[in-house]
C-alpha cells in the first residue's frame, strides 16, 4: 500500500480535509469510542445513557475526583462526548489513559479505541447513466419519489436551487428528522426537498477544545457536501454551468428523492465519534439510503467505526454507499471494502471539456481544457519551449502562447504547469500522452492540453513559419458530448483487494466520478484564476466522492421500485447488471494502467446501468447471519465481533469466508516449496429469482488463462418467482500462481430471456491477509 500521489496538483482537486496542526491543550487526554455490552446493564438503571454517565463517573481519576457532587456531575457529562443508540452499544469520551485503564474493567465493556480523523474522499452524467423521461427507471421510480437519502458530509447550501422544492409532495411522516438552527442557518430554510439538517462536532470540540467553529451548523463553506447531495437527489436546474463549460439542465440521479445533511466534516477537521453520533441519527430519522463519501484506511472491520455503524444501518435496512478513496492506482489502496456496504470506483463520462487552439494558417487543433476565463481572441505570437523547464526563458516570453513538450527524462507534466503558471507568459499548450488529465486541467491560467500527435502540428506550423512569425489563437469553454472511449476507469480510484476484507471482491461498482457538475456553495471559490477568487453555484470536481452519490441516487431509484428488496438485493442488481465494455464496445480501459482493460480490482463489476438494475432476473441475497458467519471464519475474537454486531448472542456456529455475494476472488498465493501443485478453490452461491416467473439459465464462462474453471449444475431452472437455485464454482489453479491479477466472469444467460446475470471473478497471487 502506498500513501504518495502521483500528481502533486491531485490535493487541490480532492478536497481534502485537513486535521488543525496544533495540539490539544490538555494532551494527556484523549478521544475513546467505548463499546458495551447492554445486555450487563443493571436493571436498576432507567436508560443505557444513565449507565454509561455512571461507567464514567465511577472511573474518574482521583486527582481530578471534584469534591462536590454537583461538579461531579458536571466533570462526568463534560467527558462522555456521545452516548450512542444505534450504530453501537456504547459511548465516546474523553480520557486520561489510566482513566481508559479503569474503563476496561468497568462491567460490561467490551472494546475501545481511540478516536480516528476520517478524510473526504451534474447536468449530463445522468443521460450517461442511460436516465431518461420516456422510460426505465425514472418513470418506473418517479424519480425516487419519497426515498429519503442522508449524506455524512461538509454540510448543505440550502439556497441552492438544486434543494428547492418545487415539484416535491408533502414530506413522509414517518420522517423524524429536524432541521436544527446554527450559526447563519435558520430551521426555516429546510423543506419539501431538503428535508433534514443536524450537525455535529462535539468530538473534534473535545480533542481541539480551543477551536472555534467558523461555520457552527449544516451550512457548507466547503463545497464537498453540497456537491455531493446535488449529484444525488439535485432537484432540477436550468441553464447550470461552469463558466460555459457543461451548461445545460442539471439535476441529482434520483431528482424527486428528499434528501437529509449530517455534517460531521469541519473545515477544522473530522472525527469518527462525530461521525458515529450523525449515522446514529440518521437512523433515528428514518433515512432509507446513506451516501458516505469518505472512509478510514488501515483500520480492520472491528475498529473502522464506519463499517461498525453501517452494520447497525444494514439491520435495518438502509442501503449504504461508500466511496473507494482516491489513492490508486496502486493496489490494495481502497478503504471502505466492507463487505455490507457498496464500494463504489470512479470513471469518466462521455464529456470533454475543450479548448481550441485556431493557428494562423486556418488550421484549428482541438485539446482538453476547463480554463474558465476569456478566449484568446486575437492572434499572438506561439513558440516553442520544448520542455518548459527554463524559468528564466519563460519569464522573457510576457504576452505569448508557449508550447511544453513532455519528453522521456523531461521534467513531469505537473512541473511544466507549475512553471508556466508561475510565469507571466498568456498561455500554455501542454503536449501529453496523459490521458488522466482531470487535475490539470482546471488551471488557473490559460491552458490547453494535447496529445503528441495532434501537438505535431503545431510544432510543424510553429517550425515553418518563423520567418513571418507564427501566431495563433484559442477559444475556451467548447463542450463535447459522445467523447470515445467512456467511460474509463480514473487513475486515482483506489483498488481492491480489500484490505480489511479480502475474501469479498471489491470494489463492487464504477460510477461517474470524474468532472462532475453539481452544485456549489455561492460563497466558497471554486478556483483562483490570476490570483483572483471566482464563484459560481456549479462546480466541476473529481472523485470517488462524486462517484459515491451517484450510486446512492441509482439505490434510491431501486428502492422506490423495489421497497421489498434488502441492501444486498439492491447491490446485487446493479453489479450483475452493469457492462464491462466502453462506448467503442472494447473493455473499459484503466486510465490509472496505460489504458490497459480495467481488472474488477479497479472498477468491481463494471459502470452501473440503472435501467438494467430495475430488473436483474437474478439476486444473490445477503443476511445478517451470512454477514456474522464471515466475521467468525476472519478468526475475529467474541469481543470483536460483539463489537460490530452489538449482541453477544453470535457463538460462530458456523462460518464461512464464501459469502453469497455477486463477485468472486480466489487467492493463489501458498507461498511454499509445492508451488506448482495445483489446488481447487470452491465458491458457492444461491440465486434467488426476481423475473416474473419460469426461467432457465446457462452458465457461460470467459476463460482465466492457467486456470480451470466449472459451474455445476450449468443449467438453473426455475418454475416461479422468488425460488432460490443454488450452484457450485470451482477454479483450479497452481498453489502460487505467477500473474498478479487474471480476471474474467460468470455469467447467467437467460434462455429465450433478456436477463443476463454477470458476476466477475478475480484469480490473484496477492496476499489474503486481512488486517
Ligand atoms: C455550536 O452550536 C451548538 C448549538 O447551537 C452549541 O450547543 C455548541 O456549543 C456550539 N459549539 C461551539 C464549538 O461553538
Ligand atoms: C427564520 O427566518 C424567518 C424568515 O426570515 C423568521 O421569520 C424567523 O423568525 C427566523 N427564525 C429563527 C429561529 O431565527
Ligand atoms: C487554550 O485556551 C486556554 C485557556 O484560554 C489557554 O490557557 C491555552 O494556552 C490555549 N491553548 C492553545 C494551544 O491555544
Ligand atoms: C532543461 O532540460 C534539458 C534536457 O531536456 C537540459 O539540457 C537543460 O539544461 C535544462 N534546463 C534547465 C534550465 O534546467
Ligand atoms: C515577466 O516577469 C519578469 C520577472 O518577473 C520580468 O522581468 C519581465 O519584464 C516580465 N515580462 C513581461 C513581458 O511582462
Ligand atoms: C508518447 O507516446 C508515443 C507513442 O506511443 C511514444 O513514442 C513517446 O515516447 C511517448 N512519450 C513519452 C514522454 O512517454
Ligand atoms: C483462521 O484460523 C484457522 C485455524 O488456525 C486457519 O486455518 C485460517 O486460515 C484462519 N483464517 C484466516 C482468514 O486467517
Ligand atoms: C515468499 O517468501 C519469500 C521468503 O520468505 C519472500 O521473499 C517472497 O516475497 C514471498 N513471495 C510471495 C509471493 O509472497
Amino acid at each position: 500500500m502506498t500513501t504518495t500521489s502521483q500528481f502533486p496538483l491531485y490535493y487541490v482537486f480532492l478536497l481534502s480535509l485537513t486535521i488543525p496542526q496544533f495540539i490539544a491543550t490538555l494532551a494527556h487526554l484523549d478521544n475513546y469510542i467505548v463499546h458495551m455490552d447492554l445486555s450487563s446493564m443493571p436493571k436498576a438503571f432507567s436508560s443505557h445513557h444513565n449507565w454509561y454517565l455512571a461507567t464514567i463517573s465511577s472511573i474518574l481519576d482521583g486527582n481530578t475526583r471534584p469534591t462536590t457532587t454537583t461538579t461531579a456531575a458536571a466533570s462526568t457529562a463534560s467527558k462522555l462526548i456521545y452516548g450512542y443508540s444505534n450504530v453501537i452499544d456504547g459511548f465516546s469520551a474523553s480520557l486520561s489513559p489510566s482513566e481508559l485503564e479503569a474503563i476496561k474493567t468497568s462491567p460490561g465493556y467490551v472494546s475501545s479505541y481511540r478516536d480516528k480523523p476520517v478524510k473526504l474522499d451534474t447536468t449530463h452524467s445522468t443521460q450517461f447513466l442511460g436516465l431518461n423521461s420516456y422510460s426505465g427507471l425514472w418513470p418506473v421510480a418517479d424519480y425516487g419519489r419519497d426515498i429519503i437519502i442522508g449524506l455524512v458530509d461538509t454540510g448543505i447550501w440550502p439556497e441552492s436551487k438544486s434543494f428547492y422544492d418545487g415539484g416535491m409532495t408533502e414530506i413522509p411522516s414517518r420522517w423524524k428528522g429536524e432541521c436544527e438552527s446554527g450559526t447563519q442557518f435558520n430551521s426555516s430554510l429546510c423543506n419539501k426537498k431538503l428535508i433534514g439538517a443536524r450537525f455535529f462536532n462535539k468530538g473534534l470540540h473535545a480533542k481541539f477544545p480551543n477551536l472555534t467553529f467558523s461555520m457552527n451548523s449544516t451550512r457548507d463553506t466547503d463545497g464537498h457536501g453540497t456537491h455531493t447531495s446535488s449529484t444525488a437527489t439535485g432537484n432540477y436546474v436550468g441553464d447550470a454551468s461552469y463558466f460555459g463549460y457543461a451548461s445545460g439542465t442539471a439535476q441529482g440521479v434520483s431528482p424527486r428523492a428528499r434528501v437529509a445533511m449530517y455534517k460531521a466534516m469541519w473545515e477544522e477537521g473530522a472525527y469518527t465519534s462525530d461521525i458515529l453520533a450523525a449515522i446514529d441519527q440518521a437512523i433515528i430519522d428514518g433515512v432509507d439510503v446513506l451516501s458516505l463519501s469518505l472512509g478510514l484506511d488501515g483500520v480492520p472491520l472491528h475498529e473502522d467505526p464506519v463499517a461498525i455503524a453501517t452494520f447497525a444501518a444494514l439491520e435495518k435496512g438502509i442501503f449504504v454507499s461508500t466511496s473507494a478513496g482516491n489513492q490508486g492506482p496502486y493496489l490494495e489502496s481502497l478503504h471502505n471494502g466492507t463487505p455490507w456496504v457498496l464500494t463504489v470506483a470512479a470513471g469518466t463520462i462521455d464529456r470533454e471539456f475543450r479548448g481550441i487552439v485556431i493557428l494562423d494558417n486556418g488550421i484549428s487543433i482541438p485539446g482538453t481544457s476547463l480554463y474558465p476565463g476569456n478566449s484568446i481572441p486575437s492572434l499572438i505570437s506561439i513558440v516553442s519551449m520544448d520542455t518548459c523547464n527554463d524559468t528564466k526563458e519563460l519569464n522573457k516570453m510576457g504576452h505569448k502562447i508557449v508550447v511544453c513538450e513532455e519528453k522521456i527524462d523531461s521534467i513531469s507534466l505537473a512541473e511544466q504547469v507549475y512553471n508556466v503558471q508561475n510565469s507571466n507568459v498568456t498561455c500554455g499548450i501542454f503536449l501529453t500522452n496523459t490521458t488522466d488529465l482531470e487535475f490539470f486541467v482546471q488551471s488557473t491560467f490559460p491552458a490547453v492540453f494535447l496529445n503528441p500527435l495532434d501537438g505535431e502540428k503545431i510544432l510543424d506550423y510553429v517550425k515553418t513559419s518563423n520567418i513571418v512569425g507564427p501566431k495563433a489563437k484559442i477559444q475556451f469553454q467548447e463542450t463535447v458530448l459522445g467523447a470515445r472511449p467512456a467511460p474509463r476507469l480514473a487513475s486515482y480510484s483506489s483498488r481492491g483487494p480489500s484490505p480489511s476484507c479480502p475474501f469479498v471482491l471489491k470494489p463492487d461498482i464504477m460510477a461517474p466520478g470524474a468532472q462532475i457538475l453539481a452544485s456549489w456553495p455561492e460563497k466558497t471559490p471554486v478556483t483562483d484564476v490570476n490570483s483572483g477568487e471566482l464563484f459560481n453555484n456549479f462546480n466541476i470536481i473529481s472523485g470517488t466522492s462524486m462517484s459515491c452519490p451517484h450510486a446512492a441516487g441509482v439505490a434510491a431509484l431501486l428502492k422506490s421500485t423495489r421497497p421489498e428488496w434488502s441492501p444486498a438485493a439492491i447491490r446485487s442488481a446493479m453489479m450483475t447488471t452493469s457492462y464491462s465494455v466502453d462506448n467503442t464496445v472494447n473493455q473499459i480501459q484503466d486510465l490509472g494502467n496505460s489504458n490497459q482493460p480495467a481488472t474488477p480490482l479497479g472498477m468491481g463489476a463494471g459502470h452501473v446501468d440503472p435501467n438494467k438494475a430495475m430488473d436483474p432476473g437474478l439476486i444473490y441475497d445477503v443476511g445478517v447471519e451470512d454477514y456474522v458467519n464471515l466475521l467468525c471464519a476472519l478468526n475475529y475474537t467474541v469481543k470483536q465481533i460483539q463489537t460490530i454486531t452489538r449482541s453477544s448472542a453470535y457463538n460462530c456456529e458456523s462460518f464461512s469466508l464464501d459469502l453469497n455475494y455477486p463477485s468472486f476472488i480466489a487467492f493463489f498465493n501458498a507461498n511454499d516449496s509445492a508451488a506448482d501443485l495445483k489446488i481447487v478453490q470452491e465458491f458457492w452461491r444461491t440465486v434467488t429469482n426476481v423475473g416474473e416467473g419460469m426461467a432457465t439459465y446457462v452458465a457461460k464462462l470467459t476463460p482465466m488463462e492457467g486456470l480451470k474453471l466449472r459451474v455445476v449444475p450449468e443449467k438453473l431452472v426455475f418454475r416461479e418467482r422468488s425460488e432460490k437455485q443454488s450452484y457450485k464454482l470451482s477454479i483450479e489453479g497452481p498453489r502460487l500462481m505467477r500473474e498478479m491479477v487474471v480476471h474474467g466472469s460468470l455469467s447467467w444467460v437467460e434462455i429465450e430471456g433478456k436477463h443476463v446475470v454477470r458476476s466477475p471473478i478475480v484469480a490473484t497471487s496477492i496476499s489474503s491477509e486481512a488486517l
